[in-house]
């Protein structure tokens, strides 16, 4: 099948690097002309293992192109993608100013090429009623036969690939069922379960999704500081009640909160168009509420132990919103560095993947080290900001030889407590005995 994918960002390199390994041909467009001549170029804007290779594989097979006209790409196409942004406004509705900038151009475009009956499809995580929109968009200057799908992603950064190439379910959502079937076919090569549905059901699945699982999440970090004030543990807890087939074990790790570009920006979407439509999402509220309430609990717990953070030297490990990216997006780590700031703490960094996109963000005198026994000579404090493996690993001896005062916080419950404790340590987790 032709396929162009309208938007070379994180969902549509993705997507379309991974429906050209599917087989398809593919031409993924942008209005950004240098991120254009440099994926032309074998040059790829984002960390995602896997990506790299494929998009170089699939290039060179001559099944994936570039471009930045959109034209060029809807003519050489059956079925498109949008894979635009929807970044959030102030009050947390989404904005859909390039989705339907996009939709308009796609109207103007398909009136000139009259082509037969094409195919628009949404990707990006839209508000329910999106797909409706798009099609009232398009058929302001077309007035041919064409569909409006929903095909939204479920792709986790960090294995962004593993989830399009090996999904646990498909879901398609839209009134035309040869549209519905076509979009379908194009997935033919994977074993998934199909959820096939019609539009607004299926833009509705992707918010439930995200927001169920933040849910999760906030419930956790909740029991997590119960256990804080009897003495229980949240690592038996989660085991304790992850064994319940019904509870399942995963997204159970309690710590900071989550972050990153999707959950946040999702769960208030979800609340803010709830309540458009005259529905008051009291968990949802809630649920973002103990999400901030979380690294605010995470700094008292480091005053508790240092009184006051001014002049206090704080060496931060992890500033990705979690491990294997390089993304800061709505990063616990950057939010909790900010507080210390604000009180007067002097900061040391380390991550592995994210210093060059955290330095972009955050301000003021910040000591980046480029290994964290760097940072550790005259410490306060050590946190624990994103659960990176390798931290697990550190020569933690030596660190103990280093700091001025033995503190670990570890925000993500990834330290062997009992080992540090040994070491003489004072260290603190989150729901942890
Ligand atoms: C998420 C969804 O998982 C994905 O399906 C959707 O398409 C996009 O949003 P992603 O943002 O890559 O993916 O991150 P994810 O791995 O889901 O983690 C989100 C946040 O929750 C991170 O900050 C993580 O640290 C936190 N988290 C996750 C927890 O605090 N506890 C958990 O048990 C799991």
């Amino acid at each position: 099948m032709h396929i162009s994918i309208i938007g070379a960002g994180y969902v549509g390199l993705v997507t379309g690097a991974c429906l050209a390994e599917l087989g398809h041909e593919v031409v993924i467009m942008d209005i950004d002309e240098s991120r254009v001549e440099k994926l032309q170029r074998g040059i790829i804007p984002i960390h995602e293992p896997g990506l790299s290779r494929l998009i170089e594989k699939n290039a060179l097979d001559g099944r994936l192109d570039f471009t930045t006209s959109l034209e060029e790409a809807v003519k050489a196409s059956d079925i498109h993608f949008i894979c635009v942004w929807t970044p959030p406004l102030p009050d947390g509705r989404a904005d859909l100013t390039a989705v339907e900038s996009v939709a308009k151009n796609l109207g103007e475009i398909f009136s000139r090429l009259t082509p037969p009956k094409p195919i628009v499809v949404t990707k990006s995580t839209v508000p329910v009623g999106t797909g409706a929109r798009i099609r009232e968009f398009i058929g302001q200057s077309y007035h041919e036969p064409f569909a409006v799908i929903s095909n939204p992603e479920f792709l986790r950064e960090g294995q962004a690939v593993a989830d399009m190439m090996r999904p646990d379910r498909i879901v398609i959502g839209g009134d035309d069922e040869e549209a519905v079937a076509k979009v379908s076919s194009l997935y033919d090569a994977i074993q998934a379960p199909r959820i096939l549905t019609d539009l607004p059901t299926a833009e509705m699945i992707k918010y439930a999704a995200n927001a169920f699982l933040a849910t999760k999440i906030s419930f956790i970090n909740e029991v997590a500081n119960v256990c804080e004030l009897v003495g229980a543990d949240i690592d038996m807890v989660k085991e304790g009640i992850g064994s319940d087939p019904r509870i399942g074990k995963a997204f159970l790790y309690a710590g900071l909160g989550y972050g990153g570009s999707c959950f946040p920006k999702d769960v208030r979407a979800l609340q803010q168009f709830s309540n458009h439509h005259g529905y008051d999402f009291k968990l949802l509220k809630s649920v973002i509420e103990v999400n901030e309430q979380q690294r605010q609990l995470f700094i008292d717990k480091l005053r508790r132990h240092l009184k006051d953070l001014a002049g206090k030297e704080i060496l931060v490990l992890g500033l990705a919103f979690k491990a294997n990216t390089d993304d800061v997006r709505e990063s616990a780590a950057i939010d909790i560095i900010r507080r210390l700031q604000a009180q007067g703490a002097k900061i040391r960094a380390y991550d592995s993947l994210a210093l060059l996109t955290a330095q972009k963000v955050l301000d003021g005198d910040i000591k980046y080290v480029g290994h964290p026994h760097d940072g550790a000579k005259g410490a306060h404090a050590i946190i624990i900001a994103t659960e990176w493996p390798d931290f697990k690993d550190l020569d933690w001896p030596y660190i103990r030889s280093q700091v001025a005062n033995p503190l670990v916080v570890d925000g993500r419950n990834l330290l062997d407590a009992k080992l540090l404790r040994e070491l003489g340590f004072t260290y603190e987790g989150v729901g942890r005995k």
